[in-house]
């Protein structure tokens, strides 16, 4: 008797503790769809102060309604907080709930993101987490259309044109003929160029526009001869109305637009695995879980790639080793053959001169998180409480993290524990790069480093250590910062002139003889401490010697106390339509 009642008691109580989860996740994702929603406006009236807020907010959604979320459920349930049993008759509920939404997959992640705070799991309990990959092939993804098709017609502008018909805005076109014609002339280029002279079956266009700082992207894909190629094209929208700025074909193009170095996406998904689909299909060799973090959903993302992960170990037999290139003084580092992840972790004690704290560490990581990463940021996931097979390290990884991470590692004889690292995508280090590639590839490298460190001045971030082990090639070439101990705000630093030695025994000197701030940085001096070989020098020289004197960055420091925003564009100079060399 007592005890039905009792099954009853806990019944209801896992029932209404479902409830409220799915009340917190329907509130984040209506807030979360009403700002992404609200990027259309922002475009369309030139509000990117407005803009950019928006990005920080939706970044911060998540955290601020788990927190109040997790607080509710605490309170719900009382002494069985920690109750397992409750939690799995909870989940079961709770995916009985979502189950007809189109957002499911998200739904998942939050419930497992409360499980995880309240619980602080080593490994995953899949009794209470949703852990199985229901991507792939999932029936519900079917029938989830999120584009409209254009059939070929009697010229590539007349197609442009249906298509930038369709997309209206409150803001009138600022030429819209000379943009079609233009755009015409372009993709008539390409396809002569390329597979001959088969034509254009179709254009599938996302539904959706997809924003990001001062651009718009209409995203699409092109049937030709059963092959699939991106059709990108890129709205921009001075003062004088909107223009169409960059055609982009080249699967190339595409992955620079929806590179994980840049800020996340503000686009209406309504049927996110429908819009997944759509993108994997011109984004072949990008993972699943980088996909949804473009879209803004990194949290659904982590889940991908912690999927992937575990995917990977069970087909593979390979194990977990050092990253190739020089050994980090705050961080251990360490990847898998053939996954083009690393895994970071924060060492205990870090050598001189390095006088940083694990906290700190991990405060510039959440710095980096919230900054426009400007395709020059990896974006990095945090995990807490992973557990591996012991069987799965390198034995002298093992060591290595066992006596310089105690903090964040322990082991017992089958499996590995780490309490805390960051996983990101794995690039080629710059300083190997260099060394192992070509004269010319590696001359572009350090060009393009010069490159990179100018975008990130351009928005606001001083990378702090910029010897080139700090720096990496991505897959398509570009140079891009990923040790973020020392990054700081570019209008935190103190930019100066070396001071003039006022005697012999001062210009020799090895100690500065002046007063050194801490935030004091001497741009002359990053040349000598770079270490390039001559002609590297030379290269650096040729196309970035103004980054070698503080005035450059002082120009840089006023544009954003002037709170100007800069639009990093994600392609190249060469790719935008008017384009004079
Ligand atoms: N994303 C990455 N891809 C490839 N190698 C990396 C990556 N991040 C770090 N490494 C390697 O690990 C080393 C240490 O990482 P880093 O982030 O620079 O930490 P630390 O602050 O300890 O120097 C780097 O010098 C590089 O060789
Ligand atoms: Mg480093």
């Amino acid at each position: 008797m007592t005890n039905s009642a009792d099954t009853v008691a806990v019944s209801t109580l896992a029932s209404r503790a479902a409830s409220v989860i799915r009340d917190g996740f329907e509130v984040y994702e209506s807030e979360f769809n009403r700002i992404s929603r609200r990027a259309r406006s922002r475009f369309e009236q030139r509000d990117w102060k407005g803009a950019h807020q928006d990005a920080l907010a939706r970044l911060d959604l998540r955290a601020r309604i788990l927190a109040r979320v997790v607080e509710w459920v605490r309170q719900l349930l009382g002494n069985s907080v920690s109750d397992r049993d409750l939690w799995s008759m909870m989940k079961v509920e709770f995916s009985a709930l979502i189950a007809q939404r189109t957002d499911w997959q998200s739904g998942e992640t939050f419930f497992n993101s409360v499980t995880r705070r309240i619980f602080a799991t080593v490994g995953v309990d899949p009794g209470i987490e949703f852990v199985a990959s229901n991507y792939a092939g999932s029936p519900r993804a079917a029938g989830q259309r999120v584009y409209r098709t254009y059939k070929s017609q009697a010229s590539s502008a007349a197609l442009v044109e249906a298509i930038l018909r369709d997309f209206s805005f409150s803001t009138p076109w600022c030429h819209l003929a000379s943009d079609v014609k233009l755009a015409g002339e372009l993709i008539d280029r390409h396809l002569a160029t390329s597979g001959g002279d088969a034509p254009i079956d179709a254009v599938d266009m996302a539904w959706p526009v997809f924003y990001r700082g001062k651009g718009a992207y209409l995203v699409g894909r092109m049937w030709r001869g059963g092959a699939i190629t991106p059709f990108i094209l890129a709205l921009l929208n001075p003062p004088e109305g909107i223009e169409l700025d960059a055609v982009l074909l080249e699967p190339g193009d595409a992955s620079n637009v929806f590179s994980f170095t840049r800020s996340y996406f503000h686009v209406e998904t309504k049927q996110p695995l429908g819009m997944i689909e759509f993108l994997k299909s011109i984004l072949p060799q990008k993972r699943i879980s980088e996909i949804y973090t473009v879209l803004g959903r990194h949290k659904h993302g982590k889940t991908e790639l912690y999927r992937e992960l575990l995917q990977y170990l069970d087909d593979s037999r390979e194990c977990f080793g050092p990253a190739r290139g020089d050994k980090g003084l705050v961080m251990v580092v360490f990847t898998l053959p053939s996954l083009d992840v690393v895994f970071k972790v924060i060492r205990d004690e870090f050598a001189p001169p390095k006088n940083t704290t694990q906290a700190e560490v991990k405060k510039k990581y959440a710095l980096v998180f919230r900054q426009d990463r400007a395709g020059r940021l990896v974006d990095a996931q945090e995990f807490e409480h992973l557990a591996f097979d012991r069987s799965r390290f390198a034995p002298e990884l093992l060591e290595e993290l066992l006596s310089t991470c105690a903090q964040n590692v322990s082991a017992n004889a089958g499996q590995v524990h780490i309490r805390h690292l960051y996983a990101e995508r794995r690039v080629v280090p710059l300083n190997l790069f260099v060394r192992e590639m070509s004269e010319g590839a590696a001359r572009a490298a350090i060009i393009d480093y010069g490159q990179c460190l100018r975008d990130l001045a351009a928005t606001n971030t001083f990378p702090g250590d910029l010897l080139l082990k700090n720096f990496g090639v991505t897959r398509a070439g570009r140079i891009i910062f990923y040790d973020y101990d020392e990054l700081c705000l570019l209008t935190d630093c103190n930019f100066r002139d070396m001071p003039q030695a006022r005697s012999d025994e001062e210009e020799i000197s090895g100690e500065p003889w002046f007063y050194v701030g801490e935030h004091d940085i001497f741009p002359e001096e990053f040349l000598p401490f770079l270490g390039l070989s001559e002609l590297l020098k030379d290269a650096f020289l040729g196309a970035h010697a103004e980054l070698l004197k503080p005035a450059f960055w002082q120009r840089a420091q006023e544009v954003h106390r002037a709170g100007e925003i800069v639009h990093i564009f994600p392609y190249r100079p060469e790719k935008r339509l008017r384009y004079r060399p």
